[in-house]
């Protein structure tokens, strides 16, 4: 099995290298090969996601992704901007599902902003189109500045636009997603949409509802997303599995992310019709911290047990690496966005270390 290592930018590297050291205590024979995309990419061949980068992605039985991005890059035109790079793999490889899990483990209920009652044992998979919606309309927008900037421009705009078989194939991994956590049967799905206001969404809301024919087990409703974001901030555990278009589902990913204490321990996971898929942490590249040393590696640590879980079909290697950072986490150690009063703080690569220990067997001792 070949695995294409694509670092990116920012603590990208610092953070994939203890995914890849946890791969590599497994021994499943994987074979890592590395490329550079994002920032990187741009400054070693012109182009966030050079053609030899993309060969090797779709080469690869999997992907794991670190982060791209930096304000540095701002002002490129948009078509060099590492951000392209996550979007063109998205589209190249039709990655159209994107699975955003917000955990809250019992160990960092006081780490969420809101109360532990409220988020404590909250467990919701937020499934994400990702190949549609206003990201990949028609965008339009006259340049005037060479910098890129709009000045002196009199309009922009960007079409928001869905098919019947976009919304159809995300409609059916959502409610299969809701059975499979339900344990086969049952299980509940949140459509999110602005049907009260755009055309788009209605139709998205109207064709899950025939989706939904299909899964009477399943329960369905609708909300929108204004109140979709409100409820997740004041009653998170009404919702199982939400599924929805490309950009609200951006904004609320972040925002169901951030009920957990921290970004910096969700996984995620954008799968094909095939189930191959491009695993990533749910954060992005942090550049103020970038280098430091001090960068929570666990989001990319589970995203390779993610990978193994859903693409690569190591379901046993998937569980070892969860236990391990359940342990790791029980012992005691925190990276600085999780760390509270009385747990023991440590960096990138003592965290990855630690979880490789409990991989291996070997205690984990705080001091
Ligand atoms: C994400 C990111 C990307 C997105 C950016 C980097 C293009 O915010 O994966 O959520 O908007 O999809
Ligand atoms: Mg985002």
């Amino acid at each position: 099995m070949l695995v294409a290592i694509l670092p990116g930018d920012g603590i990208g590297p610092e953070i994939m290298a203890e995914a890849v050291k946890v791969l590599g205590v497994l021994e499943l024979g994987l074979v890592l090969e590395t490329a550079p995309v994002g920032g990187a990419a741009y400054e070693a061949h012109g182009h966030p996601l050079p053609e030899s980068t993309l060969r090797l992605a779709q080469a690869a039985d999997a992907i794991l992704f670190g982060a791209v991005g930096d304000w540095k890059y701002d002002k490129l035109e948009r078509a060099l901007r590492p951000e392209q790079a996550i979007l063109g793999l998205r589209k190249h490889l039709g990655l159209f599902a994107n699975f955003r899990p917000a955990i809250c483990y019992a160990e960092l209920t006081h780490a969420s902003s809101l109360k532990p009652e409220l988020v404590a044992g909250l467990d919701i998979l937020i499934i994400r189109e990702l190949t549609g919606d206003i990201y990949f309309g028609q965008p339009r927008g006259r340049r005037t500045a060479p910098d890129g900037a709009f000045a002196g421009a009199e309009e922009a705009f960007d079409t928001m636009r869905y098919t019947r078989p976009e919304i159809e194939r995300i409609a059916h991994v959502a409610f299969q997603a809701a059975r499979r956590r339900a344990g086969g049967r049952g299980g509940k799905v949140t459509s999110v949409d602005k049907a009260n206001v755009l055309e788009t969404f209605q139709f998205w809301k109207d064709v899950v509802t025939e989706v939904h024919r299909d899964y009477p087990d399943v329960a369905l409703d609708h909300m929108y997303v204004d109140n979709a974001a409100m409820q997740l901030v004041r009653a998170p555990k009404r919702f199982d599995v939400v599924v929805t278009g490309n950009m609200f589902g951006d904004i609320l990913s972040d925002e169901a992310s951030m009920l957990t204490g921290s970004i910096g321990m969700l996984p995620s996971a954008s799968l094909d019709a095939r189930n191959k898929g491009l695993y990533e942490p749910s954060h992005g590249s942090a550049p103020d911290i970038a280098g430091q040393g001090v960068a929570n590696p666990l989001a990319t640590i589970l995203s390779a047990a993610m990978m193994l879980r859903y693409t690569l079909q190591q379901p046993e290697a998937a569980d070892r690496i969860e236990s391990a950072v359940r342990a790791v986490l029980a012992a005691g150690l925190r990276t600085g966005d999780i760390w509270s009063e009385g747990t023991r703080r440590v960096g990138t690569r003592e965290m990855g270390d630690a979880v490789v220990a409990a991989i291996t067997g070997k205690t984990i001792t705080t001091s």
